[in-house]
Parts: structure tokens; sequence; C-alpha cells
């Protein structure tokens, strides 16, 4: 049996979380408590990273305390502390990092120094059992990014944003539009009554040899079409969300099905090939549904594990340690590791010129 405690601080949750592995049995997540710090961030519009780095310090201890309540495991029978320790807001990773090496030192464990982008590409293992290879699309506030997961510790970034993050588009049109944060959510609802065919907008990279994303061509083409027809309507805003979402969908089944093909080419034997989702935009109903159809018309597995699992947790946090602990690969990312606020997965793929610089979690 192994046990692990996760702690997560990279952006604007606070979350502790606590899960077990015993033998061939499915693991099983005792705990896992997550405080979101929307309130605090909603006036300013998006996150603020020393606001959000305080009131980490404020909540950590409570969150800790209560996800060991809730497993009932007393922190004797923790195996190891696994904490985020990049990529995120600086302050936040301080934080997280430090309270685990902590509660580490202090109770004699292991410390695993975790990448919050293993979390997400590893959890439909954690949920589904999924066996490498897979493909993960990453479409978040801060990362946009397909990747291939061949193995623990073994990533290969194959397509990445060159501007803005998909949900950073999201908040950015919510924001031009009038709609509060976050704005993804509220961009999707406004949608459900709007005209998709109103506004042609861009498909960027839409056919482009070249496998990454963009977005902030169809952020000003956003823009522009509001700015044309002011003052907004309530169904020239439902219009216009309706026609961003048709072409961010339209740009990411584009950008999604040469990664699919590229799988297929690149894992030729794998028996089930699946794509996984994750990220807080893998809530928007149309673009879930767009993935599907693709990885249906593919022979892909679409696999989207539960929303709480898919959004920022310490879950997948506490999983990512169990997994390097299985596989002896702790100890690489012990007490010594400093929190990094970029932290690639993939350390061979040559960073983009401006990628995720502007995100929250860039
Ligand atoms: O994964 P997440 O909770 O935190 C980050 O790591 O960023 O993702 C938050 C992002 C925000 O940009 C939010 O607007 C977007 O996910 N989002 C959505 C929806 N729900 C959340 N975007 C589109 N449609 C949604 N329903
Ligand atoms: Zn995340």
């Amino acid at each position: 049996m192994i046990r692990v405690l996760g702690i997560e601080t990279s952006c604007d949750e606070t979350a502790a979380s606590v899960v077990a592995l015993e033998g061939d049995a499915a693991p099983k997540i005792l705990s896992n408590v997550v405080l979101s710090q929307i309130e605090e961030h909603a006036a300013f519009g998006g996150v603020v990273p020393e606001i959000a780095a305080r009131a980490h310090v404020e909540a950590l201890d409570g969150i800790v305390e209560a996800a060991l309540a809730d497993s009932g495991v007393p922190l004797s029978g923790i195996d190891a502390i696994a904490a985020t320790a990049g990529p995120g807001l600086v302050g936040g990773l301080i934080v997280g990092l430090m309270t685990a090496k902590a509660i580490a030192a202090a109770a004699g464990k292991p410390l695993i120094a975790v990448n919050h982008l293993e979390g997400h590409a590893l959890t439909a293992r954690l949920t589904d059992g999924l066996e490498f290879p897979y493909l993960l699309l990453l479409v978040s506030g801060g990362h946009t990014q397909i990747l291939a997961v061949r193995g623990v510790g073994d990533y290969q970034r194959w397509a990445t944003t060159i501007d803005d993050a998909l949900g950073e588009a999201f908040d950015k049109t919510a924001k031009m539009l009038g709609l509060p944060y976050p704005g993804g959510p509220n961009v999707e609802k406004a949608a459900m009554s709007g005209d998709a065919s109103r506004f042609a907008f861009p498909r960027p990279m839409k056919g482009s040899a070249q496998p990454d994303f963009s977005f902030s061509g169809l952020k000003t083409a956003v823009r522009q079409a509001a700015t044309a027809i002011e003052p907004l309507s309530d169904q020239d805003v439902a219009d216009i969300c309706a026609s961003f979402q048709a072409a961010v969908a339209d740009a990411l089944a584009d950008r999604v099905s040469r990664a699919l093909a590229r799988f297929t080419e690149t894992f030729p034997g794998t028996k089930k090939p699946a794509l996984v989702v994750a990220g807080g935009v893998a809530a928007n109903r149309t673009i879930k549904a767009t993935l599907e159809r693709l990885c249906t018309e593919a022979g892909f597995t679409f696999v989207a594990p539960p929303l709480k699992l898919c959004t920022d947790n310490a879950a997948m946090i506490a999983w990512a340690g169990i997994e390097r602990l299985r596989e002896g690969m702790a100890q690489e990312n012990g007490f010594d590791f400093v929190p990094r606020s970029r932290w690639p997965l993939d350390s061979v793929s040559t960073p983009m010129v401006g990628s995720g610089r502007r995100g929250a979690k860039a």
C-alpha cells in the first residue's frame, strides 16, 4: 500500500489530497480538498499573483489538515509528500513546496517535487487506468498543448500555443463583452442563445503544416466585430460568443486531427489509442462534442476525466507522486528542488517564442 499526500498551489486553487494505491487494485482518492480563490480575483478580471500567494499562505495549513482528516489517514500513515513545484506563479509555488518540505522534514517522509503538467498528464491513469502511450490535449487558462504521453517522466510536446492559451482567449473575449470572470463558463452560457453563423471569425492555423495553436488573431477579430456594432445588445453578445466558440472548436478540430494522425503513425502497434482531455476548457460542451466526434472518426477512445480532476486539484499531484515512487523516480526531485515558474515537461522541444508568457500559469 502506498499513500501520498499531494499539495497544489500553482495558480488560484489551494488544494490538498490523499491518494492510495494497493497492489493491482484501482487507486483510491481518499480525500480531495480544493479551495478556489475566484472571489479574491474576480474584481480584477484575472488572477493577481500577489493576492494568490497570500491567499495560499492563509489557507494551506487548514486545507492540508482537512485533506488528512477526510482521508482518515494520520500523517504517520503517509508514505511521501508530493507538491507542485512548477510551472506556475512562483509565489504560490514557494508556499506549497516549502509547506510540503516542512511537513516531510518534520515527519521524516520523502518529498517529491511534481511538475503540474505531469499531474494533468497522468490523471487518466488514476481515473481510467489508461496504459501508455496516449495523447493528451491540455486546454486551460495557462496552457494549450498536445503531448504524447509515453511513460512516467517521458513526454513529447507535439504542439503548443504560439500566443494565448485557449482558456485565456475565452477569458479575454468575456472581458471585452462585459461578461464576468472567469470568462469560459459565461461565454459558453451566452453562446447557447446565439447564432454561430452571424460572424465569420478566423480559424487560426487551420490547414497549417506547423502543428501549433494560435488564438490572439481570433481575439482581435472578436474585438473588431464588437467595436463595429457597439453598443452591444444581449443578442449581439450571444451571437459573438456563439461565433467565437464555433471558430475555436473548428480550429481545435483541425489541430487535434493532425495530432491523432501523427499518433497513429508514431505508435502503430497501440491496441486502443486514446485521446485524453484535461484543463478547465474541457468543461465546454461544444468543444467536448467536437473532440468526441473526431475520436470516433479516427478510431480513438475519448477519455474525459471528471471535471473536478480535469481542473486544478491535488489528487493529480498525489497520483503523480505515487507513479514516481513506483518507478523509483521520487528521489530525482527531492528536498533540494527549487520552485520553477517555467518547467516544460518535454525538455527537448524548443521553447516557443512568446508561448504561455501571458497566461496565469506562464
Ligand atoms: O484548468 P483551469 O481550472 O485552471 C488553469 O490551470 O488555468 O482552467 C481555467 C480556464 C479558464 O480560462 C476558464 O475560463 C476556462 O478554463 N473554462 C472554460 C469553461 N470552464 C472553464 N472555457 C470554456 N468553456 C467552459 N465551460
Ligand atoms: Zn492546471
